[in-house]
């Protein structure tokens, strides 16, 4: 069978980018950061991601392509008759509960959208904004009903395939993201009081580190990273024989950081000179935007293409995730790519919208005191993907060993590559201990 291909380097970047970059960035880095300390969680994030990000990417496209297999398939290749593929399946489990509540938040944005045409922002203070999207989320049905409209738009991208869906979206859209938050950043800088926001994401309390500090750091690294469950071992399997994939490793961890501090600049000066709590979670995002908007000329027409960004950005999300269980769907249990989309999509909807229920006042579904959706967000998260990224790079390291790796690095040797053999090094050491260690000591 012809497999999807991506057409061009800056393709596989885009595409593998537009799934790291997303919700990830722009609203849960907020939330994990100003619950974490501010500072002191921009520097162990930092250094998690600018450590492991690479190595942990690189390993991921590195059992992709050499078996241009989904992540079962791809274990099941490299090790046949051994509990390897169980890694996979994982990363599938993994793959429907993220798809599962980041459909909440994404349907969100689809709401946002329909408010910024409506200009249904301006002129209104910041307690007004707040009480409207309380009001928002605990009127269930209305988060479920475009929860639903956005997995339907996911599983339509998805079902279209790789090369035409995913990387025509990514290669526009990503560039104008990233141009848009530098000019809010600057918006929200000068605003008055806005460097007391800058104090509280540079000028890090150490004392402030703690083992659910660090545990969060990680998870957010890999979830923002897209690591650890599979969609760059499915994506790197669409990934062409001649691309760098060192490079573009590197290239999409900078491009995610890159989106993730820029977000931290937009959010955290608002936020202070708004009176918002740095610590409100997922009004942080929601309601300090409307108000820089408030605050601009031309506002009405940013707040606009703003929400449609995220909105796009979280879609080359979700369309990797969904991409992960279709992949495995359709190449280990052999069901057309219409159905196994078809299927993929119910499922994750069924449990989302659970996830999104989850949250209005007083609901049911809740589990020790946590909402079901902050259940599944903290298990993927801060557990599963932490797990999986640890076995993937044990797998590289010590399983499939050098010479397979420096195969398919240099590409067979055609590409000249001095740095390889530290590379490997951090792969097979110095990662999983990594890993192993700050997954330990943060979550006891
Ligand atoms: N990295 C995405 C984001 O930051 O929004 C979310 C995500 C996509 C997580 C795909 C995990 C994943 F496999």
């Amino acid at each position: 069978m012809k497999r999807d291909g991506f057409g061009s380097k800056l393709g596989i970047i885009a595409a593998a980018a537009g799934s790291a970059v997303g919700l990830g960035n722009i609203y849960r880095f907020p939330c994990e950061l100003g619950n974490n300390g501010g500072g002191a969680f921009l520097i162990v994030y930092l250094l998690i991601v600018l450590g492991l990000g690479v190595p942990v990417m690189l390993s991921e496209f590195v059992i992709g392509r050499r078996t241009q297999k989904n992540p079962v398939g791809a274990f099941r290749m490299l090790r046949p008759k051994s509990g390897w593929p169980i890694i996979g399946y994982l990363g599938v489990i993994c793959g429907l509960i993220i798809l599962a509540f980041y459909s909440t938040v994404a349907g969100w944005t689809l709401e946002y959208i329909v408010k910024a045409v409506g200009d249904q922002f301006s002129g209104k203070d910041l307690s007004v904004i707040e009480q409207e999207f309380s009001d928002f989320h605990n009127l269930g049905w209305k988060n479920v009903l475009w929860q639903v409209v956005f997995i339907f738009l996911t599983a339509f991208v998805v079902f279209k395939g790789v090369a035409d869906g995913i990387e025509k979206y990514s290669k526009i859209l990503m560039p104008l993201l990233v141009l848009i938050l530098i000019v809010l950043a600057i918006r929200s800088i000068t605003l008055p009081g806005g460097t007391d926001g800058l104090s509280f994401l540079f000028k890090p309390d150490f004392s402030k580190i703690t083992g659910s500090v660090v545990i969060s750091a990680l998870g957010q690294a890999f979830f923002s990273l897209s690591m650890g469950m599979g969609v760059l071992i499915t994506y790197g399997s669409y990934i062409k024989k001649e691309d760098n994939l060192l490079s573009s490793s590197v290239s999409v961890v900078l491009a995610d950081t890159l989106v993730a501090v820029l977000a931290g600049l937009v959010i955290f000066p608002a936020a202070f000179s708004f009176g918002v709590q740095p610590t409100a979670g997922m009004g942080l995002v929601f309601n300090t935007l409307p108000m820089i908007f408030n605050q601009m000329s031309g506002g009405y027409f940013f707040c606009i293409i703003f929400f449609v960004l995220l909105a796009v950005a979280a879609l080359t999300s979700t369309i990797s995730l969904l991409e992960v269980i279709v992949a495995y769907l359709v190449e280990e249990l052999h069901i057309n790519r219409r159905w196994a989309t078809v299927v993929a999509a119910v499922a994750s909807a069924i449990v989302g919208v659970f996830a999104s229920l989850s949250l209005k006042n007083g609901s049911a579904f809740s589990i020790g005191g946590n909402s079901f959706f902050n259940c599944l967000d903290f298990v993927s998260s801060n557990i599963l993907l932490p797990i999986g990224a640890f076995f993937i790079v044990l797998f590289v390291g010590w399983i499939m060993g050098k010479s397979e790796f420096f195969a398919e690095v240099t590409n067979e040797g055609k590409l000249k590559m001095s740095i390889k053999g530290i590379v490997f090094f951090i792969i097979k050491f110095l990662a999983p201990v990594a890993i192993a260690i700050i997954f330990v000591t943060g979550l006891f």
